[in-house]
């Protein structure tokens, strides 16, 4: 069979899956509460650093191990570097994708549950009080968020049918604009709200006292997860780029338009927060028990409310595609499949676990190990260990194994950017020693 790539068509398409990937539910609803909670401003501005000088570099360098491999994350690694160790990275990628994707389908599924309710005006009148009970109940019927994440898992698997350039750029060249604008419209609705001053400034104003050890850590890990990085998705994409596109100017492009949804997010959630002076709550709690009451006092909160969960859903398919497609390429290279049926074999093996992980949410399920739910430990497992490693060792493989003028190459198009050599040098010499000091610190503590 013939293994042809199909690649994005223009650089404007692997622009927009490039950041389809990368703008996800971790921007919407993590970021806004991780950078209120750790500082604000401070926090911010930590963040732009560690994403400047440790993740765009190692994004570059998953890109560009993309771009010379031609293939799935363990193909090109097996092709670039023959070395059995390496596989290790490729391993620790796929698994990393097969873990995030599984919990993260199981949420796309609560914000596609939520997606409806407000599409059909159930928060009206309802109180904080009665959404926990009915986010509970939602949670321990079982059999509905197991409903939701195959709906879900079954939309990914009609996208990535289509194919690379009909299937993910088209939608994502679709997706994206059209969640730009939807926040876009959502923020200068919250600029109308009275809150608006105090949850601005409760988001941005800086708090150094707030900054420690753990802050940088959460930075780093927060920056690495919304770019991606570590689970082979943005490798793949990386090979589907034309070589003569420019990496290191769609990489800029992608990390600042993440950080600016982010920040768009912050201004959305946290003014509605303050104009109804409700507890602040983090995590799934605050998007999904404590805003619902208020789209549904708020005036056209009925439109709010489905703009804001169309919104997340729409961020989380972007990302979820590229997790997919990072396993789906290995298994069409792997078994010499057609599409179709690596979709398949996918579809249910992300369906089992993703179930499987929404069971162990129950309060009556068994499915816990040292106290913690399985939903929870594949969040820990990949997030907290297998990505930081793959991102430590993808920049030791593109800084130290491989030929310095490959990479090189591989990073820019024909003629050279001036600032290819300083991302070279970041990734040779500052990545490894600082992603393997925090990792060591978080092992640590
Ligand atoms: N970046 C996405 C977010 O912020 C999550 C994501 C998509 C992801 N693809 C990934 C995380 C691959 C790690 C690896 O929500």
């Amino acid at each position: 069979m013939s293994m042809q790539q199909d690649t994005f068509g223009s650089k404007l398409g692997a622009i927009a899956a490039i950041a389809g990937s990368a703008v996800g539910l971790g921007n919407i609803w993590k970021f806004p509460y991780v950078c209120a909670e750790n500082g604000g401003a401070a926090f911010l501005i930590i963040y732009i650093l560690l994403t400047m000088t440790i993740s765009i570099p190692v994004l570059l360098a998953e890109l560009s191990l993309g771009r010379m491999g031609q293939q799935d994350v363990y193909h090109s690694i097996l092709r670039l570097a023959p070395n059995k160790r390496w596989i290790i990275l490729a391993i620790s990628s796929l698994m990393a994708a097969y873990l995030i994707l599984s919990f993260y389908c199981v949420i796309s599924g609560w914000t596609m549950e939520y997606l409806w309710q407000a599409l059909s005006g159930q928060f009206q009148g309802v109180t904080e009080q009665y959404m926990t009970e009915r986010f509970v109940s939602f949670v321990n019927s079982g059999h509905r968020p197991i409903f939701w994440t195959l709906i879900f898992l079954a939309l990914n698997s009609i996208i990535l049918g289509f194919g690379v350039s009909k299937g993910i750029e088209r939608c994502n060249k679709l997706l994206i604009p059209l969640l730009f604008i939807m926040l876009i419209l959502l923020a200068i609705s919250a600029t109308r709200q009275a809150g608006w001053r105090e949850g601005v400034e409760f988001l941005l104003r800086p708090d150094w006292s707030k900054v420690t050890g753990r802050t940088i850590l959460a930075a780093l890990g927060q920056s690495f997860f919304s770019l991606s990085i570590g689970a082979g998705a943005m490798l793949t994409y990386g090979s589907y780029v034309d070589k003569k596109e420019n990496l290191m100017s769609i990489a800029i492009i992608v990390s600042i338009s993440s950080i600016v949804i982010a920040l768009l997010a912050g201004l959305v959630i946290f003014p509605t927060v303050f104009t109804y002076d409700v507890a602040l709550s983090s995590g799934p709690s605050l998007v999904f028990i404590t805003l619902p009451p208020l789209f549904g006092m708020m005036n056209g909160g009925l439109v709010v409310g489905t703009l804001f969960f169309a919104l997340l859903f729409l961020a989380a398919i972007t990302s979820s595609t590229s997790m997919l497609e990072s396993l789906v390429s290995f298994v069409i290279h792997t078994h010499h499949i057609t599409r179709a049926r690596a979709i398949l074999i996918l579809y249910s093996a992300v369906g089992v676990l993703g179930s499987i992980l929404a069971l162990s949410q129950m309060d009556s399920s068994c499915l816990i190990l040292l106290g913690k739910n399985l939903f929870d430990w594949a969040d820990t497992v990949a997030s907290n260990h297998l990505m930081p490693l793959a991102g430590l060792a993808t920049a030791v493989l593109a800084g130290h194994y491989i030929e310095k003028n490959k990479v090189i190459d591989a990073l820019s198009s024909k003629e050279r950017y001036p600032g290819v050599d300083v991302i070279y040098l970041l990734l040779r010499w500052v990545c490894p020693p600082a992603i393997a000091a925090m990792y060591l610190t978080a092992f640590i503590h």
